[in-house]
């Protein structure tokens, strides 16, 4: 076909798509804005009974943790390689649908729907899959760059580890020695710290050191989920973090009805983004933050 024909179709279909998805984007703002609004009035969940009925994990009793064994495909994110390793996710963590991704992640962590909604699209579109028809494989998310990047808290940098999979012992253990709140459990501004530290040790280490704002925050994201879905708690993050298994009688600690927002998650991603000082020039006289004793 001639090149007339096909420039400008392929021009409007590219403004189409745009559209949509910043359309769909904006839809998604609104919707979880509405539900920020109806947690704010609504009474919340009792702390023994987050979730539902007839879920996983109801009243805290989770299905069997089996640990992955040969050919199961796991992904950098500890969250969803313990909803595989309990079967909430299928266990050898592959043909998963996006949808299904979105409704489990929503029953098993309290997340709002829109969140649930958010990051699943945000990933179908990141691999060029369709949300509404498509699957995917746990290792599929670690596309380099993407979502998965550099100068992470539980993950030795791809360049070192090509299997994202595996938590690294090493951050892990340094992450759960840095809390400073009652018990050593964990702060924001101890995930501020952390991470600064983690990023400029991994800027100095790898010679293919990168990261883009975007990175930064959505790593700050993740890292904040520590605090608003586990609360902090070192005792359960030992065991989620280093063998992603959901501890016996856990329940996340945001008890509201509509589940986590993303405006109410993004004042804590934000908070601890924000605090962290390694990342400013030397110039402008903020030295690096040391734990307080
Ligand atoms: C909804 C679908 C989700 C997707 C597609 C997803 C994807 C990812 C990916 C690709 C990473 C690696 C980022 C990096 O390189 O550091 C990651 C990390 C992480 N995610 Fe998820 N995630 C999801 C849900 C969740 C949920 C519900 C939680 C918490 C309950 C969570 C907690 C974390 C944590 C703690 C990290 C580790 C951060 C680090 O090592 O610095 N994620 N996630």
């Amino acid at each position: 076909m001639s090149l007339v024909v096909v420039a400008p179709a392929r021009i409007l279909y590219s403004a189409y798509s745009t559209i949509t998805s910043t359309l769909t984007d904006l839809l998604v703002v609104v919707w979880d804005s509405g539900l920020f609004v109806c947690n704010l009035v609504a009474f919340n969940r009792p702390a023994n009974a987050v979730i539902p009925n007839g879920c996983p994990g109801a009243r805290g009793v989770w299905p069997t943790y089996v640990p992955p064994g040969e050919g199961d495909s796991r992904c950098s994110c500890p969250a969803l390689n313990a909803m595989a390793n309990h079967g909430i996710l299928p266990h050898s963590g592959r043909g998963i649908s996006f949808r299904e991704l979105n409704t489990k992640v929503r029953e098993t962590y309290n997340f709002a729907p829109s969140f649930c909604f958010f990051v699943p699209n945000f990933a179908a579109n990141m691999l060029c899959r369709n949300y509404w028809k498509d699957t995917f494989d746990l290792s599929d998310l670690d596309v380099h760059n993407c979502i998965e990047h550099d100068g992470s808290l539980t993950r030795e940098d791809s360049i070192f580890e090509r299997d994202q999979g595996k938590p690294s012992k090493r951050l892990v253990e340094e992450l759960l020695a840095c809390g400073t709140g009652p018990g050593g459990d964990l702060t924001a501004a101890d995930l501020s710290r952390i991470s600064g530290k983690r990023r400029a040790e991994s800027k100095a280490a790898n010679g293919q050191f990168s990261l883009t704002t975007f990175q930064r925050f959505f790593g700050s994201s993740n890292s904040s989920t520590l605090l608003k879905i586990m609360g902090g708690k070192i005792k359960d993050l030992r065991v989620f973090l280093l063998e992603e298994r959901i501890p016996d009688g856990w329940q996340p600690s945001v008890r509201h009805p509509m589940g986590l927002t993303m405006a109410e998650f993004n004042q804590t991603a934000m908070r601890v983004e924000f605090g962290i000082t390694e990342e400013l020039p030397a110039s402008f006289g903020f030295s690096q933050q040391k734990k307080k004793d």
